[in-house]
């Protein structure tokens, strides 16, 4: 496949484009890799249709991109331990990622973002949402946007994978899919507004899942601010719902968007795999 062949069109929501004429299971030329990665920066999240591309192809793609980052909690597929399965079996109630988040903002270095395959769909449901955090950042008020510059927040994956959390308390439920608690250390502190590490546009870098508050204010004070946040960065207008077909790939960056598994399909069984990549610090 020639690289210039490739095209991006943009959804028709808030975030996101179809990545069009690329055969991921090819090995990627340098330019193609140069394309796809601006493309990422640019749309926060790149879907592509009707891949045929194997654990090994798929693999092969995400270190054309870069180096992977192996998660600590999740299980790794049979046989290849860099990539993770995000799994809901039948008689599991809850699934991975139910609330808007962004993966690894506890890690100093968050991951860049994830290249995510449907392997077993439902036969209905289960579709991802992800929303656009340039988009959210730019239609605040000059006056918030003052104020949130020169903010910085506390993440932590404690509350989320530790001893404490909910997906441990209900370990039955979650067993084989979230384990090793005691891994649960990762505290970070990031800029509540990043520069886009590709793109160079400012990004708002907090999440539901994983921010603790605002260096410096109470937790109530952070609290009501996150919660204003957290309402406005999920409005409809910022938002794209993406209906995972056989053969569809989602590559999201993680510091440009948050993504929201719907958890919409009990009692059949929901298989993805996900290759992570390594990111980058993060700057204001
Ligand atoms: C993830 C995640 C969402 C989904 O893999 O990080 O949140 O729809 N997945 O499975
Ligand atoms: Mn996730």
């Amino acid at each position: 496949m020639l690289s210039n062949s490739v095209s991006f069109r943009r959804t028709n929501g808030g975030v996101g484009a179809f990545v069009e004429n690329v055969d991921l299971s090819e090995p990627l030329s340098p330019e193609l890799v140069n394309t796809l990665k601006s493309g990422l920066g640019e749309h926060g999240v790149l879907f592509f249709r009707d891949q045929d591309i194997d654990a090994d192809a798929h693999q092969a793609f995400a270190e054309c991109l870069g180096n992977i980052d192996i998660n600590r909690f999740f299980k790794p597929v049979d046989g290849y331990p860099k990539i993770a399965e995000v799994r809901k079996e039948p008689d599991q109630k809850y699934a991975i990622g139910e609330d808007w988040h962004t993966d690894h903002s506890y890690d100093q270095i968050p991951a860049l973002g994830s290249i995510l395959l449907a392997r077993e769909l439902p036969s209905r449901g289960g579709d991802t949402m992800f929303s656009n955090m340039y988009a959210a950042y730019e239609a605040l008020s000059d006056g918030l946007k003052e104020v949130l510059d020169g903010l910085q927040a506390n993440h932590s994956s404690r509350h989320r994978f530790g001893y404490q959390s909910t997906a441990n308390k209900n370990s039955k439920d979650t067993g084989g899919r979230l384990g090793n608690p005691d891994l649960a250390t990762q505290d970070a502190v990031h800029p509540v507004v990043i520069t886009h590490p590709i793109s160079g546009k400012k990004a708002l870098y907090v999440n539901r899942a994983f921010t603790l508050g605002f260096v410096g204010w109470t937790e109530a004070e952070s609290k009501a601010l996150l919660d204003l946040l957290y309402n406005h960065a999920s409005q409809p207008e910022f938002t794209y719902r993406f209906e995972w077909e056989p053969g569809s790939v989602a590559m999201w960056d993680n510091r440009a968007t948050w993504h929201k598994a719907l958890n919409d399909y009990h009692g059949e069984r929901r298989l993805m795999h996900r290759i992570t990549l390594e990111g980058e610090a993060l700057y204001a």
